[in-house]
């Protein structure tokens, strides 16, 4: 079957949006509605696989959907809801838990990371998050997921789970007259751009992430304009003056970062930034960087904080992109449902 373009990601409502987020995932997000038709999900189901507080989870679902129209996604081109408004993610997450196998969850680096030195404590939910993951995106058949670096293996992971459904319900697929037996198509992942990995400005070796307990690791979608200048200001380099060319970067982490950081924000590459800034001072380069930061944040910031003022319709347009992702899963989720041996009415 000759699958649609369709465009499907994702983040989890767990504390502030940072620049990773931002760089690497949502102004991607923005550009691929242009193109293609685009569903953006806050995963508020992943979200509990650790603890979360209902209060601040209600919050941050609010939050996490208000920045994504800040930073420009449209409610008219694009759909945005949360995964838990509509059942078939959870169904069709079961599912592929008995597609997948206990060994290639085993592998998973992010479960490994998050669960930590005690992983017996760990909840079931966290391991076979990548399931519920593929469910994601393959209940929409969607072909495109712009993501970070980070996700990467859990896309191989949802390849292998749609090819193996196609494989073993290959009889069940043929009767329901696809002919070339492929119900799932095989997601691309999308990891574009000069910043698909953004490091902790405290440490070069380290994602910048939500979870990092230092604050100065990260730009928070919610900094003002002193914090974000602060910050990289503070952010770590080294002692050598900036190279001229991309090469010269190899070495050196944090001044990777940093031009990647740039490059990503001024909408070009690392070697412009280096054609500009090369040979210079980091002090020089940090100043530009901060300035610029703070144009393209800030007035997210600002819209941010105007939508959240108004939670009821927040809350609508998280209704009105549920019925909408509905009706293009749940057709999809009753085939599978068919496929399967499942009987409906
Ligand atoms: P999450 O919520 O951790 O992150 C959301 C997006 O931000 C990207 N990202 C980064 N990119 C560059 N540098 C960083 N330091 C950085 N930190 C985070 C992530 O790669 C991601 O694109 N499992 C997913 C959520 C998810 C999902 C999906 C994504 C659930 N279902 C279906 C795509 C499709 C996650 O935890 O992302």
């Amino acid at each position: 079957m000759p699958f649609k373009p369709r465009v499907f990601s994702g983040m989890q409502p767990t504390g502030n949006l940072h620049l990773g987020n931002y760089l690497g995932a949502l102004q991607r997000w923005v550009e691929m509605q242009n193109t293609h038709e685009c569903i953006y999900c806050i995963v508020d189901m992943h979200a509990i696989t650790v603890w979360q507080n209902p209060a601040e989870l209600r919050q941050a679902i609010r939050d996490v959907a208000a920045a994504y129209i800040a930073a420009g996604l449209d409610t008219k081109k694009s759909i945005i809801f949360n995964q838990s408004q509509v059942p078939v993610h959870a169904e069709l997450g079961w599912i592929f838990s008995c597609v997948a196998r206990l060994g290639w969850l085993d592998r998973m680096t992010q479960f490994k990371e998050k669960a930590g030195k005690d992983k017996e404590r760990a909840s079931v939910g966290l391991y076979a998050y990548p399931a519920l993951m593929a469910a994601d995106i393959l209940a929409y058949q969607a072909t495109h997921v712009p993501v970070g670096e980070d996700q990467k293996q859990h896309l191989e992971l949802t390849r292998d789970i749609a090819q193996k459904f196609n494989n073993d319900y290959a009889d069940g697929i043929r009767a329901a007259g696809i002919a070339d037996g492929l119900f799932f198509p095989m997601p691309e992942p999308v990891i574009q751009g000069p910043a698909t990995r953004v490091m902790s400005l405290r440490d070069g070796s380290k994602k910048m992430s939500k979870s990092d307990a230092s604050d100065n690791s990260r730009i928070n979608m919610i900094d003002d304009a002193d914090t974000i200048g602060k910050k990289i200001q503070k952010a770590k380099t080294d002692p050598e003056p900036l190279p001229s060319e991309e090469a010269g970067l190899d070495p050196r982490p944090e001044a990777d970062n940093l031009v990647g950081i740039y490059a990503a924000m001024a909408d070009t590459t690392k070697a412009d930034v280096l054609a500009q800034f090369g040979g210079g001072q980091f002090s020089t380069f940090k100043k530009a960087l901060a300035e610029l930061a703070v144009a393209k944040i800030s007035p997210i910031t600002s819209e941010m904080r105007r939508l959240t003022a108004d939670p009821a319709e927040i809350d609508r347009i998280l209704a009105d992109g549920s019925r909408r992702a509905a009706a293009i899963s749940q057709p999809i989720m009753d085939q599978v449902k068919d496929i399967v041996g499942f009987i409906r009415s």
